[in-house]
């Protein structure tokens, strides 16, 4: 049991292409967080990657549909990443530490708040307009 197992009940938003991302992010995190040190480094940056798209993809969909929390979503979007990034250059520099603690303490927690107000208040956002498709679209505004 890990505390990046998929837990409908807490993580489920009912919009399926966010709800997809979120499986996959919680994966990633889940295989960093049994990563033998070898592999850190690597796994880290594919978790970084994945998130830049992650979030990339739902400031899309908030752009497109004029979501009211824009902004705010997007400064915490920008706060993760800035510290995803300051790990992943100190993992790249021998120095894992600060980027494990987070994992152990932190990231889990930061998701959990995170998907409990931004990401459930474009959920609702979403589903008001669209019934939930309009997540699944492409960009065709
Ligand atoms: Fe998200
Ligand atoms: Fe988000």
């Amino acid at each position: 049991m890990s505390q990046f197992d998929w837990d409908e009940a807490r993580h489920g938003l009912g919009v399926e292409a966010m709800d997809g991302v979120h499986r996959e992010f919680l994966a990633l995190a889940r295989a960093l967080e049994d990563c033998p040190s070898s592999l850190f480094a690597e796994r880290l940056a594919e978790l970084a990657h994945h998130t830049e798209a992650h979030f990339a993809a739902e400031e899309a969909s908030m752009r497109r549909t004029n979501c009211p929390t824009l902004s705010e979503h997007v400064a915490e979007h920008g706060r993760l990443l800035a510290d995803l990034r300051r790990f992943s250059t100190a993992v790249q520099r021998g120095r894992p530490a600060m980027a494990r603690a987070f994992l152990e303490d932190g990231l889990a927690a930061w998701f959990a708040n995170h998907l409990a107000t931004m990401d459930a208040a474009l959920a609702a956002h979403l589903k008001t307009r669209q019934g939930g498709a309009e997540a699944d679209r492409g960009e065709d505004d």
